[in-house]
């Protein structure tokens, strides 16, 4: 998979995140499709518009216990809890691939302190292969995963720090749905220097095995994806981008149970200017590449000479 045998793009799916320069606004969700290796054979990277590689924290984690993933009716619960190669395995065994994909890779950081995210953040911010650095503050897998994303003092603080460290590529704030009002964790990550928001993370929820009365996790509790999540999902894109990001001019990356090209623009609709594709690659890893196709037909269809032309269209 060359640079030199790229596809034709098609110029009204040409997006400008935040600095980055995507070839449409497609992207993989961050820890459903690893570093980037595991999906090389099965997802055309150069008809992406953007990779989101795995959360990295400074250190190796094992994650949590298995179970780490169940099944639920419309959706999947999972409780990885951020396992990891950490970073220095990171740079020595991971960015080699990374340097050679054939598309825009961000890098998703998550930590335990604000040290440990500028550290990480910092570091995997000055190899030209990483267009951007998504910051993880809402992992609700881990004792303290939520910590920086449900309080928004401390999360201005948290993007602040890193701000200055992340001097070549955009700073993305990835935000959790658990909390009140996610406006004001918008508006918190704005004020502290995001240059864009990934909205959501995954919801806290709970499977019970009623032959056992065990939870059906190990970790008790989980992550609930999919499209079980969808509607909930567009709620929090509609909210964040009429409430904040509008005005600000901050893009909002929009996923949560995203399957098809109608759920992409609904996605465009409540106010994205990208949409990601997570828990929908364990049953199809091209649907990143028929969304893309399918956004193309539908700007035709409908005469639209750029995909930006959706973004917050939703007609109230
Ligand atoms: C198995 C699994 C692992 C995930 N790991 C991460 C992670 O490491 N970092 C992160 O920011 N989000 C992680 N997520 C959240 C997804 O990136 C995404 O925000 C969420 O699943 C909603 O999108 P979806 O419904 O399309 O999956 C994970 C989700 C799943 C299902």
């Amino acid at each position: 998979m060359s640079r030199k045998a790229q596809p034709a793009a098609d110029p009204r799916l040409e997006t400008r995140l935040a600095g980055a320069k995507l070839r449409n606004p497609v992207l993989t969700a961050s820890g459903t499709c690893g570093y980037g290796p595991e999906y090389a054979d099965v997802l055309d990277y150069r008809r992406l518009g953007g990779f989101v590689g795995k959360s990295v924290t400074l250190n190796e984690q094992p994650g949590n216990e298995p179970e780490r993933i169940v099944e639920v009716r419309a959706g999947l619960l999972n409780a990885i809890g951020l396992a990891n190669v950490g970073l220095r395995s990171f740079i020595d065994e991971k960015i080699p691939f990374i340097s050679t994909m054939p598309t825009v890779v961000f890098a998703n950081v998550a930590g335990g302190s604000v040290e440990e995210y500028v550290e990480v953040a910092g570091t995997l911010d000055s190899y030209d292969c990483i267009a951007g650095i998504e910051l993880n503050v809402s992992c609700p897998n881990v004792a303290d995963g939520l910590m920086f994303g449900t309080d928004a003092v401390l999360l201005r603080r948290l993007v602040a720090a890193v701000r200055p460290a992340v001097k070549r590529g955009c700073l993305i704030v990835k935000l959790t749905p658990n909390v009140t009002d996610i406006s004001t964790l918008a508006r918190a990550a704005i004020d502290g220097g995001a240059d864009a928001l990934s909205l959501i993370n995954t919801y806290c929820g709970l499977a019970i095995d009623t032959k056992t009365w065990k939870p059906m996790l190990a970790n008790v509790t989980g992550g609930l994806s999919g499209p079980a999540i969808k509607p909930l999902a567009l709620y929090n894109v509609h909210r964040v981008y009429r409430d904040v990001a509008r005005a600000a001019n901050i893009p909002i990356i929009g996923m949560g149970g995203i399957e098809c090209t109608r759920d992409a623009i609904e996605f465009f609709l409540a106010g994205a200017s990208a949409i990601a594709v997570g828990t929908a690659l364990f049953i199809d890893p091209t649907i990143p590449v028929k969304i893309a196709d399918g956004l193309s037909a539908y700007l035709a269809e409908r005469g639209l000479s750029h995909v930006s032309e959706l973004t917050g269209r939703l007609k109230l």
